[in-house]
């Protein structure tokens, strides 16, 4: 998918063609024009070219919303792209030059970010649908060994501190491909990767309707990931380690 010439435009101002236009994250105030100030925001003006506003999501659908996102979750996908466990070559171009503790930084100013959603707009989805998909998020199918999504993302499906993504406010489209990336292999997350276990067990007409449930949910008032799990998970999880602990292994770069 080529890049919007929007974005396009944006990473042309910043001064740098897109394959190293992450180094324009990693210059310091003295070394760009003025006005440049040394702030986040305008360090990651790169990122926020395809991820719109802040990283509120473009409208067009394809980029996804990062801001609010667990800071774990978000730094643990910055690894991910970085070390090739998630195939998308502009993000890998980007990060591929910094360091974890930079990808730390990137990731916990985005996750510190508190942005409205865009109003919900409606899906095209079957009954049929809208009840499995229902069915797998809340209770999940024992006949085929998926746990209730909820279980992990949270019951108001906001995701859960430190490392866990919420499922809402997210296109179909996205979430769709991200579930058809972890059965086919493409997308990995730290081992053991339990949701690649769920992807492989859902069908295509699940994942259809899981997704379809999912997008078709308006945003709680409340959209922040829950503070933390209350239960244990019902499949390990390696990327969804607790704060408390040390993070996973995956960075490695100082
Ligand atoms: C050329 C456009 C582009 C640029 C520039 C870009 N991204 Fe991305 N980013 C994407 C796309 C597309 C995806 C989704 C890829 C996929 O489907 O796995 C993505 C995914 C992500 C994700 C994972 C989101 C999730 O919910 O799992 C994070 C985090 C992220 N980008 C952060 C950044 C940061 C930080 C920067 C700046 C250093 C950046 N991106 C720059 C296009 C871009
Ligand atoms: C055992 C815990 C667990 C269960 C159950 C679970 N997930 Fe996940 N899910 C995770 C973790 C952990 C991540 C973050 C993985 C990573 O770091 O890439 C995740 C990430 C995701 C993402 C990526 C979101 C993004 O922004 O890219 C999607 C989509 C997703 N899960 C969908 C589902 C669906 C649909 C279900 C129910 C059928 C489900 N999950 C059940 C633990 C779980």
């Amino acid at each position: 998918m080529p890049v919007a010439p929007r974005a396009l435009f944006r990473l042309r101002r910043c001064g740098l063609a897109v394959g190293v236009t992450a180094l324009c994250l990693m210059l310091p105030a003295r070394a760009a024009p003025a006005p440049f100030e040394d702030t986040m925001a305008q360090r990651t003006l790169a990122c926020t070219a395809c991820h719109g506003a802040q990283g509120r999501a473009a409208p067009d659908g394809y980029y996804p919303r990062i801001a609010g996102k667990p800071a774990g979750y978000l730094y643990n996908q910055l690894l991910n792209f970085r070390n090739g466990h998630r195939t998308y070559q502009l993000m890998t171009q980007m990060v591929e030059p910094l360091s974890d503790s930079y990808l730390r930084e990137i990731a916990e100013y985005f996750a510190a970010l508190e942005l409205p959603y865009p109003a919900h707009s409606s899906v095209p989805v079957s009954v049929q649908e809208l009840q499995r998909g229902e069915q797998l998020v809340r209770h999940g199918d024992t006949a085929l060994r998926i746990p209730a999504c909820e279980q992990c993302h949270g019951v108001a499906l906001t995701g859960m501190q430190p490392s866990i993504p919420g499922l809402l406010g997210l296109p179909r489209d996205y979430l769709k491909s991200q579930l058809g990336a972890w059965s086919s292999g493409q997308r990995h997350a730290h081992a053991p990767d339990c949701m690649a276990t769920i992807a492989q067990r859902l069908s295509a007409a699940d994942a259809g309707a899981v997704t379809g449930w999912l997008a078709s949910r308006p945003l709680p008032a409340v959209t922040k990931p829950a503070a933390r799990l209350t239960a244990p998970l019902p499949l390990e999880c390696g990327s969804a380690f607790d704060a408390s602990s040390a993070a996973p292994a995956g960075g490695n770069r100082p």
